[in-house]
């Protein structure tokens, strides 16, 4: 089925404000144009959205957050609510990035009421899932999928998964270089997408973005888009540099 792919750049704990507007002022120009064909987002650390926002500002290019709280405002020292984003016009927000996961002890269930704080306060989610090595070598990938699926996606009703994005990221290519083959990386959109099927009826799970991240980079983003179940891309680091992106978005459409 015809759907627009959905890139975005996730910049992890990259750039200050200044560097990213530089970068986000540059990428506007080399992007014009494709914001039609392709929906295209930024997620900068939380310090650089304010002035990240202004410049994308009746552009067409959105604006995603990394991360946000699972609570309503309050006496949460440290943390970021889902209305704080929303004042900054921010529309999507990764949860459950693996380094969330691996690094700050994300489980499932908290990625899964982040998930649904989002989606109650009208930011869209981008849930990511993803094995390590060790379970990839022990064949374990598609339990550990199934799982995760589950768990983050618990409770999540028909309407609002339409407004969920799930991105596969196997742990073992992020930041490796290494990109799943587009075979191994389809194996699991499929698999994804029949979970989705299976709670959600296959018209919906049709329609349902399955974004793909690990080293996805200009060099391989159009065979990766190629494949059927492969809708996006969740880009760290070759989303850094403005020209890169922007080759990397041209090569996708190509597919
Ligand atoms: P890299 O593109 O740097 O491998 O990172 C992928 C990723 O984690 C995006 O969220």
């Amino acid at each position: 089925m015809l759907k627009k792919l959905f890139i975005a750049g996730n910049w992890k704990m990259n750039k200050t404000a200044s560097e990213a507007a530089d970068m986000v002022s540059s990428l506007v120009d080399l992007l014009v144009g494709m914001e039609s064909k392709a929906i295209i987002a930024v997620c900068p650390p939380f310090t650089a959205l304010d002035r990240v926002s202004c410049i994308l500002e009746n552009t067409g290019i959105e604006l995603g957050a990394q991360n946000l709280s699972d609570k309503e405002p309050g006496a949460y020292t440290g943390e970021i609510s889902a209305g704080m984003l929303l004042d900054l016009n921010v529309k999507y927000v990764i949860v459950g990035h693996s380094e969330r996961r691996q690094y700050y002890g994300e489980t499932d269930q908290l990625v899964n009421a982040k998930a649904h704080m989002a989606l109650k306060s009208g930011l869209k989610p981008i849930v990511c899932i993803g094995e390590t090595l060790q379970e990839r070598e022990a064949g374990k990938t598609m339990d550990v999928i199934k799982s995760q699926f589950s768990g983050s996606l618990a409770g999540i009703s028909a309407e609002n998964i339409l407004n969920t994005t799930i991105a596969y990221e196997p742990v073992w290519a992020i930041g490796t270089g290494k990109n799943a083959t587009p075979e191994q990386a389809q194996e699991v959109h499929k698999f994804t997408r029949t979970l989705l099927k299976a709670s959600y009826g296959q018209e919906i799970a049709e329609k349902v973005i399955i974004q793909y991240g690990g080293s996805v980079k200009a060099s391989n983003s159009r065979e990766l888009m190629g494949m059927p179940d492969i809708d996006g891309a969740l880009v760290g680091g070759a989303s850094l540099d403005a020209h890169g992106f922007a080759e990397l978005i041209t090569n996708a459409l190509k597919k």
